[in-house]
């Protein structure tokens, strides 16, 4: 299978690709993706050239959080197909050279899960209540939530619930939606339980799983009151002390499931989906006996300014390298603005849903700026997560009607925060107008494509040169060529102002103009660039791969 050609571990340079599967491919003609669906662009996804998938959510949910909010963690959703189909999509996956990481949920149930539903009916003081965090209101009669904690998609982090009597009785924790309860993991039921989950999967044949709110899975003994200075908002990233996220005994699981993934063969991964407030907090899920990798939420994050990549990729390199982790680079997924939209905006830094929008974005600029970014991300070190639709770059759909928007953000802010329903727009595969070949013609998918998407489908994008899909295509081949760039060194050339210039050993030299002035490159052999040089220069907001040759330094003029 894909890889590093020097026999270290497949992840440490892997291209993932990430399907959100309800928006992929719908294989029934229900309106909705699924796992035939997906079986079915397995092809696409081999001829893209990424090492492997990551699969958002596929386990049987009420879809109160687009599939985060699972109600049994050994089983696939109906909606999506059957565990034979999960075992195809595995087998078939494989056949073709790619890896596939699932997306395991464990710091919250649904509400309908078996558990959930059999502590409502066990009442207080129950063991079924004890794997959950049940507890007392404040003030006359328990009216008042048990803390001030918050909830990430706005208001308190408690539900009351009634009791089997029928009275207004304890509450519960949800740091998401109330839909989805906060496991509690000091239970050991709830550890015991999730042991037989990992190894569930694993038997099955997953190459890994990605931990989902992973720093949210262990409370401050006593849940004691958070102090969230002035911003009442789940800004984890700016979070120091914070007794509901990133407590210290968070790692003792990981370890315990390291134990597990250890006893695998196959160089299984856990990839830490976890937003901290800083590098060196994050290098803590990374230590030899926990996680593998992670996402780098900062990179998301920074706007498109040379001096702000610069920075982050400098920390980034400086954290992981010397506790010989490899680093990740993310520009999108499926919670956040995608990135053609983000880029086209004045405010290119978006991490919280929130950031820049209602602002008008310039799809022609932000696609120039997404290109080179795509260039910029496929050159760095390390392993790389490309969202699905990013490689066609798809605007995001901010005139979704709101009747069709499920996002809990949405519903929880009474609309004041339109949330992530336009980043999921199923993908547009063929056919000049929708469902694009997502389902057959005549079903409305569900969630509608813009009309405008006709010159973005992979389809259309397949026979044009000059398309993002051809480059993406171009730059993974390429990063094969060079045998996955696999830990060569990584050194910044000197470059002028706005202009991130740097070689990867003997291999590759990536140029991206950030600056005001096109950028001479010199007379070395340009491999490929995000759009066409102008006289041998590369233009404002664009990339380019370079053979180096030892001629030609970057100055800007
Ligand atoms: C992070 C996931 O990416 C997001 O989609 C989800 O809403 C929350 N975790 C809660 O599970």
């Amino acid at each position: 299978m894909s890889g590093s050609n020097d026999g270290s571990p497949w992840w440490r340079t892997a291209v993932m690709y990430q399907v959100y599967p309800r928006s992929f491919a719908d294989g029934n003609g229900d309106g909705d993706g699924d796992l035939p669906g997906l079986r079915a662009h397995l092809p696409y996804l081999a001829d893209l050239g990424v090492d492997g998938l990551w699969i958002s959510p596929w386990f049987p949910s009420p879809m109160a959080d687009g599939g985060y909010d699972v109600s049994d963690f050994r089983d696939i959703h109906p909606m999506f197909g059957t565990l034979s189909d999960a075992d195809a999509v595995l087998r078939e996956a494989h056949a073709l050279g790619l890896r596939v990481i699932i997306d395991l949920v464990p710091n919250h149930t649904s509400d309908q899960h078996p558990w959930f539903l059999a502590a409502l009916e066990a009442g207080p003081g129950s063991p079924e209540r004890q794997r959950y965090f049940f507890r007392d209101g404040r003030g006359p009669d328990g009216e008042e939530p048990p803390n001030n904690w918050i909830s990430a998609f706005g208001g308190s982090a408690w539900a009351r619930v009634t009791e089997p009597d029928g009275r207004p009785g304890q509450w519960y924790l949800h740091l998401f939606a109330p839909e989805q309860p906060d496991l509690n993991w000091h239970d050991p039921a709830v550890l015991e339980d999730f042991d037989d989950v990992l190894r569930f999967w694993f038997d099955r044949g997953v190459d890994g799983l990605r931990i989902d709110a992973a720093p949210a899975m262990t409370k401050k003994a006593g849940l004691p009151d958070a102090d969230y200075g002035d911003v009442l908002e789940f800004r984890s990233l700016e979070w120091d002390d914070n007794p509901h996220w990133d407590v210290e005994e968070v790692h003792d699981i990981f370890r315990r499931w390291r134990a597990i993934a250890d006893t695998y063969d196959g160089d299984r991964v856990f990839v830490a989906e976890a937003v901290v407030s800083s590098q060196e907090r994050l290098a803590k899920y990374l230590r030899p006996d926990e996680m593998h990798t992670a996402f780098n939420f900062p990179y998301l994050t920074s706007p498109w300014d040379a001096e702000a990549l610069r920075e982050v990729i400098d920390t980034t390199l400086a954290t992981f390298e010397p506790i010989g982790v490899p680093a990740t680079w993310v520009l999108s997924s499926h919670d956040v603005p995608r990135t053609v939209t983000r880029y086209g905006r004045a405010t290119t830094s978006s991490f919280f849903i929130t950031d820049g929008e209602g602002e008008e974005s310039d799809q022609a600029l932000g696609t120039r700026r997404a290109r080179a970014a795509a260039l910029l991300m496929l050159a760095l070190p390390g392993g790389a997560y490309v969202y699905q639709g990013e490689e066609l770059g798809l605007p995001n759909v901010d005139d979704l009607p709101d009747e069709v928007l499920q996002d809990p953000m949405f519903i929880r802010t009474g609309g004041e925060v339109r949330g992530r329903d336009g980043c999921r727009v199923p993908i547009p595969w063929s056919g000049s107008s929708p469902p694009f070949g997502f389902s057959p013609d005549g079903v409305r998918p569900w969630l509608p494509q813009p009309e405008s998407w006709a010159a973005l489908t992979a389809e259309a994008e397949s026979s044009d040169e000059g398309s993002t899909l051809s480059l993406y295509r171009a730059a993974l081949r390429l990063r094969r060529v060079l045998g996955g760039l696999a830990d060569l060194p990584f050194g910044w050339r000197e470059s002028s102002e706005g202009v991130l210039d740097f070689e990867r050993g003997n291999a590759l030299r990536c140029v991206v103009n950030i600056g005001e002035q096109p950028v001479e490159l010199g007379d070395d052999e340009v491999l490929l660039s995000s759009i066409a040089l102008v006289d041998g220069r590369l233009p404002v907001d664009a990339a380019a791969w370079i053979r180096p040759g030892g001629r030609g330094m970057a100055t800007g003029e």
